[in-house]
């Protein structure tokens, strides 16, 4: 018996369409902004912040000291039941299942503030049960408070258990709207040695060959994050939800962050996180299309209408699985303009 549950939220996918995922509306959501909503003048900067970003997020979860949970509770709900604006998506992130905090943080929220809140971020999530558990809860929680939408649920990916069953955390629940990657409690889930927040690390690399004219060696530095953010990917697209980088915790390496991220947008994700102002700006940069790549994709398509066949534009070969690769540009880059 199949485990996936029917998809209630999306329409039907079209007769022939090439995967879920290219027919669904492309929100733009290249970076989840934090903020820590139990400081008074960040809650008051939250709106200014809010039409800067395409996602804000209170952060109830770590980084948030123990003492101060309940006023950051508090302040979010103060927070959204102010929002009014709809382009940019409202998020919290949630304490942890396990937590002290986490019933009320989802009870509390979704009872004040329930039609502000786009998504719930579900922190060191191990496997779909603790999806299902979160979707139960915000069902009956809806019902309760008459929510008029269903409030969507993204996971973290930041225990190695999690992601040995990441593929089915991404089909869990209709309610599932994407997943990020968290570098940083995943190091310590896996027994890394690292005590970076993302990024790149100095040991972490292959030495170039020895050679009689080569006394020094280069180590070439490797993404220590690649296997996890491909596979990631790959559980969301099948699922048809969104793959995200999250944190990079260096604010001094604004050029690591860059990259960092650019690997991510490579790879399919579709934003990574903001933990300090300057980080959105990376963001917005990386996560929207390169403009030389998004004239080539034009070119694609107009040079294939009908998505099919074979044509060679400046030198290279063309055909229905590039015409796919230009449409995910395009699609992207409208979403930009727009
Ligand atoms: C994010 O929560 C992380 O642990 O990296
Ligand atoms: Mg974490």
């Amino acid at each position: 018996m199949s485990s996936k549950p029917p998809r209630k939220f999306f329409e039907p996918l079209a007769i022939g369409a090439p995967a879920p995922y290219r027919d669904l509306p492309v929100r733009l959501e290249r970076m989840i902004h934090f903020f820590p909503p139990h400081i008074e003048k960040m809650r008051a900067k939250a709106a200014e912040i809010g039409r800067q970003v395409d996602v804000l997020l209170g952060n109830l979860e770590d980084a948030i000291p123990a003492e101060a949970k309940e006023a950051a509770r508090a302040g979010f709900i103060e927070v959204a039941r102010d929002w009014d604006i709809a382009t940019t998506g409202l998020w919290t992130r949630v304490n942890c299942l396990n937590s002290p905090w986490f019933l009320d943080d989802v009870t509390e929220i979704v009872a004040a503030a329930g039609n502000k809140v786009d998504v719930v971020m579900l922190p060191k999530v191990e496997g779909p049960w603790d999806i299902h558990y979160l979707d139960q809860l915000l069902a009956q929680l809806e019902a309760k408070h008459a929510i008029r939408r269903p409030i969507l649920i993204h996971a973290i990916l930041e225990t190695a258990l999690g992601v040995d069953n990441v593929a089915a955390i991404a089909q869990a629940s209709p309610r599932m709207h994407g997943m990020s990657l968290g570098p940083a409690d995943l190091a310590a889930s896996r027994g890394m040695k690292t005590t970076r927040v993302g990024g790149g690390h100095p040991f972490y690399g292959v030495l170039e060959d020895a050679a009689p004219d080569r006394p020094h060696r280069t180590l070439f530095q490797q993404d220590p994050w690649h296997y996890t953010v491909a596979k990631m990917v790959d559980a969301c697209q099948s699922a048809g939800i969104k793959a995200f980088y999250g944190p990079f915790g260096d604010f001094s390496d604004d050029a690591a962050c860059e990259a960092q991220f650019r690997n991510a947008f490579l790879l399919g994700c579709v934003g990574g996180w903001s933990l300090h102002p300057k980080q959105i700006e990376i963001a917005k940069a990386v996560f929207s299309p390169d403009p030389a790549e998004v004239r080539f994709a034009l070119k694609i398509l107009a040079a294939m209408p009908d998505g099919t066949g074979a044509v060679m534009i400046d030198g290279k070969m063309q055909d229905d699985a590039t015409w796919k690769q230009a449409k995910v540009i395009a699609d992207l880059a409208r979403a930009v303009a727009a």
